[in-house]
């Protein structure tokens, strides 16, 4: 198959299966994921059938809404890529991708590597950082029902993956223990010098977040 016929395809499957996602990890979520990887791409020698269906199908089944498997995503995704004849090679590239883009906790690091990951996974980190980066996390803290904030809480920042993952800690803890490590875990130079902009932005947030409230900060 022409590969664009097949990243098309895949695209169209994807919107079909977020059909009903979380607004922070819908299909515009991927569009603009897919979109900061192309961008990405063009700047770095890499294979872009792979970044582009890693782009597409990173978080087709996100462990969070599947009581935590971590397989569920890679092995929907190999599923689709098989039935579509797209060759083993790739396929077990895009898995690992999908495997691995993960952000798991602060202290957690992946063994596998590979250039379309680190295009892929600063895609994704983009789309957490900046103005879409907050929004995204109010609205996952609003769908499990989280507090805004808790002056009594404390970010916990040396969380393990499981504990991260188990967090029901307030939403601005979340910048504390993720959003605001992004910056410098960010792999290629245009994903770094993009996030630099993103984090300001959520800074200055944060410090207007503050002062309507009227404390100093955490
Ligand atoms: P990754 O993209 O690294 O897999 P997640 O899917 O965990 O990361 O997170 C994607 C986005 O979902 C985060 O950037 C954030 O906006 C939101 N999110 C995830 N976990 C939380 C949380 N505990 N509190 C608030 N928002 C969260
Ligand atoms: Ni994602």
């Amino acid at each position: 198959m022409e590969e664009q016929t097949l990243i098309l395809k895949t695209a169209a499957f994807v919107k079909n299966e977020l059909a009903l996602a979380e607004g922070g990890h819908d299909w515009w979520h991927i569009q603009r994921v897919w979109k900061n990887a192309k961008m990405i791409a063009a700047t770095e020698e890499a294979n872009i059938l792979i970044v582009e269906l890693s782009a597409l199908l990173h978080d087709i089944a996100d462990s969070k809404f599947h009581n935590g498997d971590e397989e569920v995503g890679p092995a929907k995704a190999r599923k689709f890529l098989v039935q579509e004849h797209v060759e083993e090679k790739i396929i077990q590239q895009v898995e690992n991708i999908i495997r691995n883009i993960s952000f798991k906790g602060g202290n957690f690091r992946s063994d596998f590597y590979s250039i379309e990951l680190a295009i892929v996974q600063d895609a994704d980190r983009l789309d957490a950082m900046g103005a879409i980066g907050i929004a995204r996390t109010f609205n996952y803290g609003g769908f499990k029902n989280r507090e805004i904030y808790n002056p009594e809480i404390q970010p916990n920042l040396n969380l393990s993956k499981e504990a991260y993952k188990n967090s029901d800690a307030p939403t601005l803890n979340h910048f504390y223990e993720k959003l605001l490590l992004l910056k410098d875990r960010m792999n290629t130079v245009t994903g770094k010098k993009l996030a630099e902009q993103r984090h300001r932005f959520m800074e200055d947030f944060l410090k207007q977040f503050y002062a309507e409230w009227g404390v100093e900060k955490f």
